[in-house]
């Protein structure tokens, strides 16, 4: 041990390189002074007459200007989304619909730099994130969803596969794109319609994508588009849609399941996360280090999966710590747009103030904290990666979910104690598991209350594979043909013999 740590003093610390920057452009995008809200396949202003300014979190720079839409505006457009759901799209052949994801799909691989940019623009997320990991996955969603959508019946052989209606669907901002993929294509794959509301400071992406929509020729009002606060979506929630679909706070979708309760509106929810990271001594160190950086520190751990708790077992933490403080110093923070960047900016002031109330909550409770040294712009909104050893299972820290670049260090010797300490905790969304070992990888997996389990990788993910939470985490699916079921309508009855 000594010797590595000799070995670490005397490895130069690379953040004293200089890099040169490598912007991306900004001039692909090309942004509106005011937007309106996406109803019946047309952009209207708002009936409530308000407005509120998106920013770049980067440089807290107005980007435009958005409609802050109220209960009139949504019953529009869930009014819209009725009309389209009753007059044709519920009825079309389902090759037909089909067409439209495929066409939606290829769109946005062709404008992919396009919304890259805008991505990180108003999001804050490193370009490189945007462009290598929430486009294609984007596109692939209505790729795969597309395949599907005329072979519903091949899918859920004997059981008759209706859509429901309109779907209303509320999106959080830390996958802004990506997150209205997995809403919509599914839904539109079962013969639904849609109202989607994104989250209030990430509108661009949703309101750019609305152009491809006119570019694919969706038959108006299939999808429509309304922008807002909470006040919005607590519009749709109470609105006469079929069904919703939340991913955000577990507080917000509590709140949703209250108002849900009795009126047959069916319900999917996705919520937050306190993922164990879990590292075994035989695992590959320097493998698994990549793994818990892309862990915590992928978009800036505005991640509902980040396995933002490391568990490491006692016999191999201090090499741990040591090569993860390292590779720390090698992260570079800084401009999203910069294709060098590791760590963006913190997505809004509201998301930066929690994350700091939790940090100083961790020290005032006895954490020890590191966090390498890094300079960060002075406007804009910003953390630096951090991480927490001595870390006790009762601090907040090791409870509460931060949504941000901070990691928590917790220690285990056996692998009962490991699924102990894992699953103490109210949610259930991922987990990791790092060991050579394939059955204790198996093992692990039996035991762990989570949704999905890594093992020996983190954050990766498939249209293909289904994603989503136990307890506080949530309910219900998406992705895969579990993310259909949720879209459709079985009638209760199971058609016999064929
Ligand atoms: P939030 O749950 O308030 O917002 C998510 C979406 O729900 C936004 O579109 C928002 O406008 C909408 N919303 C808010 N109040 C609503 C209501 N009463 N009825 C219907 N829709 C409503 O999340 P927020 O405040 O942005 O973040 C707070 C914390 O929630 C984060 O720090 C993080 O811990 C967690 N979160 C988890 C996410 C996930 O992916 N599971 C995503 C975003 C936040
Ligand atoms: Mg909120």
């Amino acid at each position: 041990m000594a010797e590595l740590e000799q070995r670490g003093d005397r490895t130069p610390i690379p953040s004293a390189w200089e890099y040169a920057t490598a912007p991306e452009s900004r001039e692909i995008v090309k942004l509106q002074e005011r937007y309106g809200i996406f109803v019946g396949g047309e952009f209207v202003e708002p009936r409530s007459g308000e407005y509120y300014e998106t920013l770049d979190p980067a440089s807290e720079e107005p980007l435009a200007e958005i409609p802050q839409a109220g209960p009139e505006d949504v019953a529009l457009a869930v009014e819209s989304a009725r009309g389209a759901f009753e007059n044709g799209w519920s009825a079309a052949r389902p090759a037909e619909r089909a067409k439209y994801l495929f066409r939606i799909a290829r769109i946005l691989q062709e404008r992919s730099r396009e919304f890259a940019v805008l991505e990180s623009l108003n999001g804050g997320k490193p370009i490189r994130e945007s462009r290598d990991v929430d486009l294609p996955l984007a596109a692939a969603h209505f790729f795969y969803y597309a395949g599907w959508a005329d072979k519903l019946e091949y899918a859920f052989p004997h059981r008759r596969p209706q859509p429901l209606g309109v779907a209303g669907q509320i999106i959080p901002w830390n996958f802004p794109l990506l997150m209205l993929a997995w809403k919509i294509a599914p839904a539109l794959a079962g013969g639904n319609t849609v109202v989607l509301k994104p989250a209030e400071t990430t509108p661009l992406s949703a309101l750019l994508f609305c152009d491809v929509l006119r570019q694919a020729e969706l038959p108006a009002g299939v999808v429509n588009i309304v922008t807002g606060d909470g006040a919005t979506g607590a519009a749709i929630v109470k609105s006469d849609v079929d069904k919703i679909a939340f991913t955000g706070s577990t507080e917000v979708g509590k709140a949703i399941q209250r108002e849900l309760a009795g009126t047959g509106k069916k319900l999917t929810l996705e919520l937050g996360g306190k993922a164990a990271n879990i590292i075994f001594d035989d695992a590959a160190l320097d493998q698994a280090v990549e793994g818990i950086v892309n862990g915590i520190y992928f978009n800036q751990g505005h991640v509902c999966c980040a396995g933002s708790r490391l568990l490491v077992q006692e016999s191999i933490y201090e090499p741990l710590i040591d090569k993860l403080k390292r590779r720390l110093t090698t992260l570079r923070v800084g401009d999203p747009l910069d294709k060098n960047t590791d760590v963006g900016a913190i997505n809004s002031r509201q998301q930066l103030e929690k994350i700091e109330e939790l940090v100083a909550a961790g020290k005032e409770e006895g954490a020890e904290i590191y966090q390498p040294p890094c300079r960060l712009p002075e406007k804009g909104y910003w953390f630096a990666p951090t991480v927490f050893t001595n870390v006790a299972q009762s601090y907040r820290i090791a409870q509460e979910e931060i949504f941000g670049p901070v990691l928590s260090v917790l220690t285990f010797r056996t692998p009962d104690e490991a699924v102990e300490k894992a699953n103490n905790t109210p949610y259930g969304l991922s987990a990791g598991v790092w060991t050579e070992k394939g059955s204790r990888i198996l093992w692990m997996a039996e035991r762990l209350q989570a949704g999905v389990i890594w093992a020996n990788t983190y954050n990766r993910f498939d249209p293909a594979s289904p994603f989503g939470g136990y307890k506080e985490s949530g309910f219900g699916r998406e992705g895969g043909l579990h993310g259909l079921e949720p879209y459709l309508d079985f009638g209760g009855a199971e058609v016999s013999g064929g």
